[in-house]
């Protein structure tokens, strides 16, 4: 059953080729003082910088620059970003990057004023924001985490290995995002592929949970088949205009709260993605790839039906006289030949984990309940194991 829920996003996009246009008259909502929040220069090479700062002068803005947002942000950079932020008076934070750099900026939004450590009160205890919350707006330059239209922002501890995602509320989402599909072209394919399986994982997350007859599903699939169609001509062309632009729009609608209503989820893939990432710091859609078909294999038996389901409406298997564990198992190996055919990272070796590691992976892996089955620690290890 569907249940009850109130249903609200309040970010305004703006989207294609002319969405910086949108940018000016967003600013003028906000006062004087913006914090300008950008990654490792990738902005400063492509442009987009240039394009950006006139527009914030010429809507008479003091522009305080916080640069070097690092893939997988860190809780020091935090620190130090909720300083320039408090010093600086700042009245709105423009992201303008990726899913570093938007999380980085929601990070500072709800922290800057916070009385206690923001790692302690938000990463650790899980709690609410009891204090100021500064505005944020986004410029998004790479696809993939849905951060420009939902409240998550996932901060890194590498002194206490930890990766852990907190979601805040809609108070918290970005008021605007600036979706413009030419940004996206000078991404390495490396991370243009990393965030089209972040997407999809995205997706399966949420759809293999909870199955009553949920539009969600309907609606998942759907993306499902459009990313499926659109990376295959992205992976050959990374500058078709139509396929990054539906990757991009895709990537949006699977993290915005959207296609989780209704449904029970543990994001478990993510666990144990952000578990690897916090002993190798590893591209975060690389670190999901790696040790999804063992996750899924390892899960399949508890949900077939729903794996029968995904490997009929969203690849194509013909059932025709096979059993749901052929049907689902088919399902499974499209996927991975797919994975295989973008050029995803398959297995968490790669991405720098060593054998020694996986005791301490584990014991960083969060067990959720809300999917087919709740994993015991000795599941979660054994999942390691073969993602190696
Ligand atoms: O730092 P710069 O120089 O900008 O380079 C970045 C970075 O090296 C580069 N890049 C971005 N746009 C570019 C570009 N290079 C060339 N041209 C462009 N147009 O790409 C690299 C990766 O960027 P990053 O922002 O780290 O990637 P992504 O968007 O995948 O974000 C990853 C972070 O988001 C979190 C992840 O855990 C990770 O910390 N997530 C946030 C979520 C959310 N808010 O809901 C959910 C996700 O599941 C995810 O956990
Ligand atoms: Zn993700």
């Amino acid at each position: 059953m569907l249940g009850n829920f109130t249903y609200s996003n309040p970010t305004r996009l703006y989207f294609g080729k002319e969405a910086l246009n949108g940018l000016r008259s967003e600013l003028a909502k906000y006062g004087e003082n913006v914090l300008l929040v950008y990654g490792g220069g990738s902005i400063k090479k492509n442009g987009i910088y240039e394009q950006v700062i006139p527009v914030l002068t010429k809507c008479g803005k003091n522009i305080i620059e916080d640069a070097g947002v690092m893939p997988n942000p860190t809780v020091e950079k935090l620190y130090g970003g909720c300083n320039l932020a408090k010093d600086g008076k700042v009245d709105f934070i423009l992201a303008v990057g990726g899913g570093s750099v938007c999380d980085y900026a929601k990070a500072v939004s709800v922290s800057a004023y916070c009385e206690e450590d923001p790692w302690e009160k938000y990463y650790i205890r899980m709690e609410d924001v009891s204090c100021k919350i500064i505005p944020v707006g986004c410029v998004l330059t790479m696809v993939g985490t849905g951060s420009e239209m939902n409240g998550g922002a996932v901060i890194t501890n590498h002194g206490q290995k930890l990766k852990i995602g907190h979601v805040f509320g809609d108070n918290v989402f970005p008021k605007f995002a600036i979706l413009n599909p030419e940004y996206t072209f000078t991404l390495p394919k490396y991370q243009m592929i990393a965030g089209i399986y972040d997407t999809f994982n995205h997706i399966t997350e949420q759809y293999f949970s909870g199955d009553d007859d949920n539009t969600s599903d309907y609606i998942a699939e759907g993306l499902m088949r459009s990313l499926i169609h659109s990376s295959r001509i992205a992976e050959q062309n990374p500058s078709d205009y139509e396929a990054r632009s539906n990757i991009m729009w895709t990537a949006t609608w699977a993290l915005n709260t959207l296609i989780a209503q209704g449904k029970s989820t543990d994001w478990m893939v993510h666990m144990l993605g952000q578990a690897v990432a916090a002993y190798t710091d590893a591209t975060h859609g690389m670190t999901l790839a790696a040790v999804s078909l063992p996750y899924y294999r390892h899960i399949m038996p508890h949900g077939i039906g729903k794996f029968r389901r995904f490997a009929e409406n969203v690849w194509d298997v013909d059932a025709d006289g096979k059993s749901d564990l052929q049907i689902a198992s088919e399902g499974l190996a499209r996927m991975e030949s797919w994975m295989k055919e973008l050029g995803l990272v398959m297995n968490i070796g790669e991405l720098g984990a060593t054998e020694e590691m996986l005791d301490g992976i584990a014991d960083a892996t969060f067990i959720m309940k809300g999917g087919y089955k709740a994993l015991t620690r000795d599941e979660i290890l054994d999942i390691l194991k073969a993602s190696m």
